[in-house]
């Protein structure tokens, strides 16, 4: 990998804050710190664009009614994101978590996550995803091959 160095001129005051995030989170100097920025903008801004595959994760609590689980199953069956996986593990005598894995574009995934989130009964719903193509220097690693 090919690293090419260039000069920022920011703020002082943004420059001491991202310092201090960088320190409590353990980075050991700027160079990671502001290379894992960028993917993350990066990325960020293909998702807002819709373009590309993504791998999400849904994290969901709800309700154990059998009314709710049938939903959600059939919502699952239908899903034209791909389900990879889903672990459900029963937290309390009344809640479950579910982990569903999905494949798709922004819009497959957006689809099926806001229709299982707006089932009544889920009471905690987090999405979020990462690009199936990430790059690292010349070659390309397909994230889909490891799911
Ligand atoms: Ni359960």
């Amino acid at each position: 990998m090919v690293l090419q160095r260039f000069g920022v001129s920011i703020p002082g005051e943004l420059l001491k804050e991202f310092d201090e995030v960088i320190q409590r989170k353990g980075y050991l100097g700027r160079s990671e710190a502001i290379r894992d920025a960028m993917r993350d903008f990066i990325s960020g801004s293909r998702w807002e664009a819709g373009q590309g595959t993504y791998v999400a994760v849904l994290n969901i609590v709800y309700d154990n009614r059998p009314s709710l689980v049938s939903k959600l199953i059939k919502i699952q069956h239908s899903s034209r994101a791909d389900i990879i996986s889903t672990v459900h593990v029963h937290l309390t005598e009344r809640l479950c978590l579910e982990v569903i894995t999905l494949r798709g574009t922004r819009e497959e995934i957006e689809y099926t996550a806001n229709k299982i989130s707006s089932i009544s009964g889920v009471e905690h719903a987090r999405l979020s995803a990462v690009p199936v193509e990430v790059r690292e220097g010349n070659h390309t690693h397909e994230i889909g091959n490891h799911v």
